[in-house]
């Protein structure tokens, strides 16, 4: 079988929406949707991704001049909409970034020349994003706090840390702020339209990660380090480990957690 490539094709949109079950009174669809109630717009980023065999006549999977009309024509039907009033899908499917996304894959075509459509991502705002594959739908919520570390193996001697280490084993420690993305896989709810409730997942990060870790000196506020160097690689299963139980239930799973320890340094645990 010859190798397979995938191809990546952005596009932009902005549409209007609320949140709003009409089986539900005015009360109960704030209590469930909060702000999201209320109209409100969103600029979104839409990756679009075909995979398949290079032709051997002209060394394309699809001609991008081909599918950029097509994406264009799917789109036509959300730009400068009001997703829930003017699309009739929306009056059956919370406007969701979820149901956004299972739309437009609905409206693509699911071949192209040798190209299958294999993945959308849709970012909604910078730190929100959803991506959707052949067999999974997953949600990203980014989050940033602080707190102070020191790497240091109580296992080696001083210079040998020091060699190891560097300037991460300033005996006082030193600081970052870590970026966190929780990844969140499952299958949208019917009555919300979401995997989860983004308002249910900040409340999940802020009882699990911001109350733990939030400006706090790893080595000396956290027992999680007690007995473990404060690496990121070991930060990152410790935040995996302290969500997973939350998150593993009511039809959704944590799927990955991604870790910016710095903008160059990340650090990744998948489930
Ligand atoms: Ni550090």
């Amino acid at each position: 079988m010859k190798p397979q490539v995938s191809l990546g094709r952005r596009a932009y949109f902005s549409v209007g929406r609320r949140l709003h079950n009409p089986a539900w009174g005015d009360e109960q669809n704030r209590q469930v949707f909060g702000k999201r109630s209320f109209p409100h717009g969103h600029d979104y980023t839409l990756d679009v991704f075909y995979r398949g065999e290079v032709s051997d006549e002209d060394g394309m999977i699809v001609n991008i001049s081909e599918i950029k009309p097509i994406i264009a024509e799917v789109l036509k039907q959300l730009d400068g909409k009001f997703l829930d009033c003017d699309v009739p899908y929306f009056q059956t499917h919370r406007p969701t970034a979820e149901n956004i996304v299972e739309f437009i894959w609905n409206e693509l075509p699911s071949r192209i020349n040798t190209g299958r459509l294999v993945r959308l991502r849709l970012q909604e705002t910078s730190t929100s994003w959803t991506e959707k594959t052949e067999a999974t739908m997953k949600v990203t919520r980014q989050y940033e706090f602080a707190a102070a570390h020191r790497l240091y193996a109580t296992g080696l001697p001083d210079e040998e840390n020091s060699a190891r280490y560097g300037k991460c084993s300033n005996p006082a420690g030193h600081g970052h702020n870590y970026n966190v993305e929780v990844t969140v896989e499952g299958t949208p709810d019917s009555a919300t339209g979401s995997i989860i409730a983004p308002e249910e997942l900040d409340r999940i990060v802020d009882e699990e990660i911001f109350e733990r870790f939030d400006h706090k000196h790893l080595n000396e506020d956290c027992p999680e380090f007690t007995n473990l160097i404060p690496t990121s690689e070991n930060f990152a299963k410790v935040i995996f480990d302290c969500l997973q139980p939350r998150l593993d239930r009511d039809g959704h799973r944590l799927a990955k957690i991604g870790l910016h320890e710095t903008t160059k340094n990340y650090f990744e645990v998948e489930a």
